[in-house]
């Protein structure tokens, strides 16, 4: 330590200034960082006096293993962070355990330079919040950021710096597990939550240490598998890329995210861990990111596999080559690299550049000033699972869980009244937790069943079936247990490993035995409320058929189980909205909201040669932004402060909602758009603006929106961005399946 420091103190001494000068564009909040704009001298003193090794020893990231994030290839990371050869680790966290890697880096290797600990703090790190398509069902950014914030706050007490999140990757793919860590199908709203979560993980100075560094990934693209299956082949159009997948990343970088993960696929044929047009040309060039590139895990080991490398040498020099800073987990660059570098076949200069990259990072974290900051035992100890992180988390919860049906106002139930809670996913505490549940732990945490037994007057139970294996030895019990008590609340969902990474299947059907155990209960005539555990939009055409309300929970985190029963009994209110189309089944899959019109759309009903089904209709069984609540809204027609403008104006959009209902309750008003005539084809709707608004019964809010050419623009025909003069359609509605529109016109 005491070495480390007066290593540090020469070295400034010795510095010349302003070397190092790096600024990041932020979008719409540039107070957020405030030390992007500041300068390291040690970065530059250190580049002028490391070796080849120690320089190739900062891009190289090695697991823990700890947590088993990926297959394992290798060990020994203790000798190599001895030996300057791994300047950062992943999986490896508690104050005391990164503390005594932090020791060996910094007083047992030449230069002491600090490592940087990452992790996969995805939902919360001890405090476990909703699964991210649940977060940004909430489509509420400030309570999202304080999830992030209240994350980073726990990581950091327990001595990590960086976490690889915000996951950005739109999907429109159920079968895809990973459609569960991202914020759902659309640009706009994925961008919010992106940008919301940087700026929650990286507060306003990133130097303070209850704020970590973010890594947007996974770039790009990595939604969009072929047949929803992990890993698979990506291929897009340039247009469709930009329009509809990059948004989100490219909002996370404008809110200053310091890194970026390569994501594993291909895209156009070059896998993205060594795609330059990705990596340099919209990153760094078009979008001004000045932090560091990591590739996933064994990323850079999988190019051989991807068949664009003829061995891990050439995919190294390859991923270098094209910006990939720095490689997780597949040991190239350390075996590799020099080579590379006296060949000629890696430039000082390209490797110079990446290892300033990265050093800057950790000047920036304040790692330099004290590499220890981040271990902090009683930190550790007073800032986890705190109360009131455990109220927000409950919060979250709440406003992420979303009513799809409600029959004759089924719900709210009385608290106090008696209920028969029946399904194998009513008492299983642990799926709360869903995937990606960073250090949480399921020791006190409540199941939905123990939840309902802390609101209900009475309550009995019956599990009926397993998730996942046949046998229906249970469905006697079940149906006995339903005829016993009042309303039904049936659990019902997917084992939360079914979602997450390597998890993807070819149905979005309920697993195993429970669709038949639904029927079963139906059959008894009882009224059901279906209570759903999932992390993907599930086929549920025969469920919302025998349910008289469906609660989709998704995986609601350490929290859950109080907040689903409070939403059931009325202590809370539903105010969450789908951020993800649910389709009556698989055969219409690909669905999402922002669907061209096509050549032959489907409007002539009972015309055979249009775009539709012989066998099912066009339309999801609930799409996007819809949502229930235990009160109703009326909307007026959409008013225009003028009905056009031109390239230096903008015109504003209300429309008045009015609580209609008895109950307090909360609504999110969207703003849809609809370019009529474009240099190419437009979607049919487009998000472009929302907000959360409570009101009380009776209480009218007008809700306004500013339309601006910046929410008009689009790649153009000649793959220029900017708005076309035309016709617009502008909606604001409840979800977006709204119809009532006024039109306005863009002057050039
Ligand atoms: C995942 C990443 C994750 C990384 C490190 C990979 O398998 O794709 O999302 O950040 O492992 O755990």
């Amino acid at each position: 330590m005491k070495r480390f420091f007066i290593y540090v103190l020469s070295l400034l001494v010795l510095a010349s200034c302003g070397g190092d000068k790096t600024t990041v564009r932020l979008a719409d909040n540039p107070a957020r960082a405030v030390n992007f704009d500041k300068t390291y001298p040690i970065v530059d003193s250190l580049l002028r006096v490391m070796t080849l090794e120690e320089k190739i020893g900062q891009l190289v990231l090695y697991t823990s293993d700890w947590d088993v994030t990926g297959p394992s290839i290798r060990d020994g990371y203790v000798d190599d962070i001895r030996a300057g050869k791994c300047g950062n680790i992943f999986n490896a966290y508690t104050a005391d355990y990164t503390r005594q890697l932090q020791e060996i880096a910094v007083n047992e290797t030449r230069l002491g330079i600090p490592l940087l600990f990452g992790y996969d703090v995805i939902h919360g790190f001890r405090t476990i919040f909703p699964i991210n398509l649940g977060i940004s069902a909430s489509w509420d950014m400030p309570l999202i950021e304080e999830s992030a914030c209240i994350a980073a706050h726990e990581a950091a007490a327990a001595g990590l710096h960086w976490t690889y999140s915000p996951m950005c990757d739109i999907c429109v793919e159920p079968r895809w597990g990973r459609i569960s860590e991202g914020a759902g199908e659309d640009a706009f709203l994925g961008s919010a939550v992106a940008a919301a979560m940087v700026y929650g993980y990286q507060g306003k100075d990133l130097e303070d240490p209850l704020t970590i560094a973010a890594c947007v990934k996974h770039f790009a693209a990595y939604g969009a598998p072929q047949a929803g299956r992990d890993y698979n082949t990506v291929d897009m159009s340039e247009r469709w890329l930009r329009e509809f997948y990059l948004p989100p990343y490219k909002a996370a970088v404008e809110a200053g995210a310091q890194t970026v993960m390569a994501s594993f696929n291909e895209l156009d044929g070059t896998p993205a861990t060594a795609n330059a047009h990705l990596l340099t040309e919209i990153l760094r060039d078009e979008w001004g990111f000045d932090g560091f590139v990591v590739s996933d895990y064994t990323g850079i080991w999988e190019m051989v596999n991807h068949g664009t490398s003829k061995d891990l040498e050439d995919a190294c020099i390859q991923a270098l080559n094209a910006g990939n800073d720095m490689d997780m987990q597949s040991g190239g660059y350390s075996e590799y690299l020099a080579k590379a570098v006296k060949e000629g076949k890696i430039s000082k200069k390209t490797l110079d550049e990446a290892v300033r990259r990265v050093l800057t990072v950790k000047a920036r974290l304040g790692l330099f000033e004290d590499p220890f900051r981040y271990c902090d035992a009683e930190r550790e100890a007073a800032e986890t699972k705190t109360e009131s992180n455990l109220m927000t988390a409950r919060t979250l919860a709440e406003e992420s869980c979303v009513l799809l049906k409600n029959n004759n106002n089924l719900l709210p139930l009385n608290k106090n009244s008696k209920v028969a809670v029946i399904g194998p996913m009513a008492d299983r505490a642990d799926d709360l937790l869903a995937s990606w549940r960073g250090a949480g732990q399921v020791e006190g945490v409540k199941s939905i069943l123990d939840g309902i037994k802390e609101m209900a007057g009475g309550v009995v139970y019956a599990q009926g079936c397993d998730v996942e294996k046949p046998g229906q030895a249970g469905f006697n019990q079940a149906e006995y247990t339903a005829r016993s008590g009042g309303t039904v609340i049936m659990v019902l969902g997917e084992p939360c490993d079914w979602t997450g990474e390597a998890a993807c299947r070819t149905s979005i059907q309920l697993p195993g035995e429970q669709k038949e155990l639904l029927r079963r209960i139906a059959a008894t005539g009882q009224p059901i409320v279906l209570v759903l555990l999932n992390g993907r939009p599930l086929d549920l055409s025969e469920e919302s058929e025998l349910a008289d309300a469906i609660l989709e929970a998704w995986y609601p985190g350490t929290m859950g189980g109080e907040a689903v029963a409070r939403l059931l009994f009325g202590e809370a209110s539903p105010s969450g909205r789908l951020s993800v189309t649910f389709p009556y089944n698989l055969g219409q899959v690909p669905i999402y909201h922002y669907a061209k019109n096509t050549g032959r759309p489907y409007v002539h009903h009972g015309v055979k040669y249009e775009s539709r089904y012989l066998d099912c209709e066009n339309e999801p069984l609930y799409p996007f932004g819809y949502g229930l609540t235990y009160t109703t809204f009326t909307y007026g027609k959409p008013e225009l402060s003028a009905a056009e403008f031109g390239p230096k104006g903008s015109i504003t959009a209300k429309a008045t909602v009015t609580n209609t209902g008895s109950k307090e309750g909360t609504e999110v008003v969207q703003l849809y758009i609809r370019d009529l005539v474009g240099s190419v084809t437009r979607p049919v709707k487009q998000l472009k603006g929302f907000e959360r608004i409570t009101l009380a019964p009776g209480e009218s809010r007008e809700v306004e929106f500013e339309i601006t050419p910046e929410l008009l623009s689009f790649w153009r025909k000649d793959m220029t961005f900017g708005p076309e003069a035309g016709e617009f359609r502008l909606f604001i509605g409840p979800a977006s399946d709204c119809q009532d529109f006024v039109t306005f016109k863009y002057n050039k």
